[in-house]
């Protein structure tokens, strides 16, 4: 990603913030609902209360809320990009790790984090034929113990070319080529596919 799209990011996200205050909207998610159906799939690839979770475009960290009402405390960790977003993620919280940046950003360890987690931050179109979405794919699977679990938008029936999507198919190509134990999940919305990969 250069930087001028990390910047177009930045500033979108301010833009909705203004606009939206603490709300799934600022995160250009349609609801409250929706953003918590993508939350339960990605927890059912197995996290448990008392694994460590790294949230990479963590928003306001709403993951880490929605697993504390699901009775699940984790060791949580998020990055974004937004450095106006993660202001507020880190006053909602007063526990867990904020850090502001990409994950190329950070000097984390391999196998660091029990779960590595990604819910909304490959639908940025870099126009690069999804170049930076296979690099970050990749790097969240160095950086677990246990697995990892994100989301993308579902390029069969999303067709907005200001955001991401990709065939599920395709993906699923490239991350047979990382991991032997993988899973598509596909039936929960529309517009969206979710994988998981988990390490054996
Ligand atoms: C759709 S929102 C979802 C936020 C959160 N995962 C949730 O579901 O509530 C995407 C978030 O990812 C951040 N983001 C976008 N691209 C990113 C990247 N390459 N690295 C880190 N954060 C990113 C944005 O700033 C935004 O907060």
């Amino acid at each position: 990603m250069d930087q001028k799209q990390r910047q177009r990011i930045i500033d979108k996200h301010r833009d909705s913030l203004t606009r939206y205050g603490y709300h799934p909207n600022a995160l250009y998610w349609s609801g409250r609902d929706i953003q918590e159906i993508r939350f339960k799939v990605l927890a059912d690839i197995g996290i448990q209360d008392g694994d460590s979770v790294l949230d990479v475009g963590c928003g306001f960290g709403d993951f880490k809320s929605w697993a504390v009402a699901q009775d699940i405390q984790l060791n949580y960790t998020g990055i974004d990009l937004s450095p106006d977003i993660l202001a507020q993620a880190k006053s909602r919280h007063a526990d867990g790790v904020f850090l502001l940046g990409d994950l190329f950003d950070m000097g984390f360890d391999e196998k660091s984090f029990d779960w590595v987690i990604l819910s909304g931050a490959l639908n940025e179109q870099l126009h690069d034929d999804s170049t930076y979405a296979k690099a970050v794919i990749k790097q969240m699977y160095t950086l677990c113990r246990k697995g990892v679990a994100f989301n993308m938008l579902d390029a069969r029936f999303l067709k907005a070319h200001d955001l991401h999507s990709q065939i599920p198919e395709d993906i699923l190509l490239y991350c047979q080529q990382i991991c032997s134990d993988w899973l598509l999940v596909d039936d929960y919305l529309k517009n969206d596919f979710s994988m998981y990969m988990r390490r054996v």
